[in-house]
């Protein structure tokens, strides 16, 4: 997941840096639909600092940890931010602040996927400041979500 957005942060002249709790590294969740859920957030920290037009220092920074029974995510940026109206809407479906840069898709996506393995995104942002996304997923999956995934 990182992966992806690394490169063009680094290509856009943007720190990422990774934090990492080796203890992080064994869980059990469904990677494949996780790691488009974290890329969507990922990216909107990349394109929150490339729209900044502030000189300061562009980072991003991606953490993985663990708290008891949950892993936590934890992506921050440094970009320009989300006033109030952006905050309360920003998982609606369609709803975007990019006009024909964006969807609208990627938030409501990542918040469904979340939901429905049963976790939880807290969102802290400020125009001018930048934002953070602590996603918050149980280590083991509900019984239902993996049965549905099997069939
Ligand atoms: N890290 C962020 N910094 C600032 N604004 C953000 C951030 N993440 C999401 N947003 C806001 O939430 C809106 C919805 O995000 P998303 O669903 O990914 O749609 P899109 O990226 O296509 O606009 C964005 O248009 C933007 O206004
Ligand atoms: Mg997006």
């Amino acid at each position: 997941m990182a992966l992806t957005v690394e490169p063009k942060a680094l290509g856009h002249g943007i720190e990422f840096v990774r934090e990492f709790d080796e203890s992080a590294g064994e869980f059990e969740v469904d990677s494949g639909v996780l790691a488009s859920a974290l890329t969507n957030i990922l990216e909107n920290a990349l394109e929150a600092c490339i729209e900044d037009n502030s000189n300061k220092a562009h980072k991003i920074i991606f953490g993985v940890k663990q708290e008891e029974d949950d892993i936590i995510f934890d992506v921050s940026d440094n970009g320009i931010g989300m006033d109030k109206e952006t905050r309360d809407k920003m998982f609606t479906l369609f709803y975007s602040s990019k006009g024909s840069k964006g969807t609208g898709l990627g938030l409501f996506i990542s918040n469904k996927i979340i939901e429905q393995h049963e976790g939880s995104v807290q969102v802290d942002s400020n125009p001018g400041e930048g934002s953070r996304f602590i996603v918050r997923m149980p280590k083991i999956l509900p019984a239902e979500v993996k049965t549905a995934q099997i069939n």
